[in-house]
């Protein structure tokens, strides 16, 4: 969403992490974006241009010296809503610190950051890649200092196994994905979210019978995700409250993982004071072993076994939020007059916001990629939205809490 009819300049410098600029290009324009794949001669050593031009359907720059492309990188630093460097090689980043313009992508990175440095609009995102010996040197510290304090974001690089070796190092140029989170930040950050504190709750959570059983439910923690991922998008400062889930986590992000509802409790009871925005978006048990056994429960022959089960917190009852935090409450319904039920939730547990889904609706509730909504909002009146993706169903569902947050 957020690369849709943007135009952005993908600058690809010579490191063996090139493999993955082409996933990064193919997301790019996936995504709706105009990709322009600027490469140094080293980089077009890796990975023809031509692979570029075909994921991208643009020409690609390769030289300063192109016939009918003279200026091409002067046009190309000014017009891009953003330039991505991936990979950045320690070589890239000493060029562009001591502002040398002897190829087309050092050319166009000086005159995209001659005026206006460090301001936004001008943005430049890199994502180095470099042996850990070349990463912890000195010259290279300075460089990525140097290019920091001209405006320049990076982003990685990562902690893991290099090209020489199966060893965990730094110096791992950051995944595609992780790179377009970034890029979406720099590209989505806006008012009134940039430097607001948004907690989100998600996933199930589990309480243990014995050490070895629990009572859950299946959800996934998708649709929480993709709103942390969304808030991020915006500029917020997102902390993420998870239950047992195995979906990577969003990036920028700041994780507690939980196990209990208490301990989503505790969890969201210790950021709320500071939130500006607080999204419930977890499926915690509501009920938990009344007493769980220490160690396993044997079986027990055929006979029936009868578990005692007591309420667990109700967060949202127990939690002391501030007055000015806007809370945003899921209601997950099983059929029936659930917009009925959901709008005295909405009442009772003194909500901004209950989104309401279907469980049992195709598409929509636990485990699937998709959910089909309804925002209520107090005073006022339901939008139902169609089946979309949860990427795009926190999208709508900020853009209806925006107007909230002051
Ligand atoms: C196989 C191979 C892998 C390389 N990988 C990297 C790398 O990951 N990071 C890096 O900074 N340089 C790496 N280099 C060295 C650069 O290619 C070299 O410094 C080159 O001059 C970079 O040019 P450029 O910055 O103009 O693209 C590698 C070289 C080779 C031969």
């Amino acid at each position: 969403m957020a690369f849709a009819g943007r135009h952005v300049v993908l600058g690809v410098s010579g490191g063996i992490a090139c493999y993955k600029s082409c996933t990064l290009a193919r997301r790019l324009s996936e995504g709706g974006a105009v990709v322009d794949v600027v490469l140094t001669a080293a980089a077009a050593e890796f990975v023809r241009p031509l692979t570029f031009e075909a994921l991208t359907g643009r020409p690609v720059l390769t030289s300063l010296w192109e016939r009918d492309r003279a200026l091409a990188h002067v046009g190309l630093a000014h017009a891009p809503d953003l330039v991505i460097v991936a990979p950045a090689t320690a070589n890239l980043l000493a060029r562009a610190a001591m502002g040398l313009a002897d190829d087309v992508l050092t050319a166009l990175l000086l005159a995209r950051t001659g005026e206006g440095e460090g301001k936004g609009g001008r943005a430049v995102l890199a994502a180095p890649a470099m042996n850990d010996a070349m990463y912890a040197h000195p010259a290279t510290r300075a460089n990525i200092q140097t290019l920091a304090t001209r405006g320049w974001q990076f982003v990685g690089p990562e902690i893991g196994p290099l090209a020489e070796g199966p060893s965990e190092r730094p110096g791992r140029m950051s995944e595609p994905e992780t790179i377009l989170a970034a890029a979406e930040r720099l590209l989505l950050q806006r008012p009134p979210w940039q430097g607001k504190i948004v907690v989100v709750t998600a996933g199930p959570t589990r309480e243990h019978l014995d050490p070895v059983r629990v009572v859950t439910n299946p959800s996934s923690a998708r649709m929480g995700y993709a709103l942390a991922e969304a808030a991020y998008a915006r500029g917020a400062d997102v902390v993420l409250i998870s239950g047992p889930s195995d979906l990577p986590l969003p990036f920028g992000v700041t994780a507690h993982r939980v196990e209990t509802t208490a301990e989503m409790q505790r969890a969201a009871q210790a950021v709320v004071k500071r939130a500006a925005l607080l999204v419930m978006a977890a499926a915690p048990a509501d009920y938990r072993p009344a007493k769980p056994a220490a160690t396993k429960r044997p079986r027990t022959g055929d006979a029936a076994l009868t578990i005692e089960l007591e309420a667990t917190p109700d967060i949202l009852a127990s939690l002391e939020r501030p007055k000015e935090c806007v809370v945003v409450g899921f209601a997950l319904e099983t059929g029936g007059d659930g917009l009925a039920r959901a709008q005295a939730k909405l009442r009772e547990k003194a909500l901004d916001y209950i989104i309401l889904n279907d469980a049992l609706e195709p598409g929509a509730g636990f485990e699937v990629t998709t959910n089909r909504v309804t925002i209520i909002g107090k005073e006022r009146q339901p939008v139902e939205l169609p089946l979309l993706p949860k990427r795009d169903v926190a999208e709508r569902i900020l853009d209806a809490v925006e107007q909230s947050l002051t």
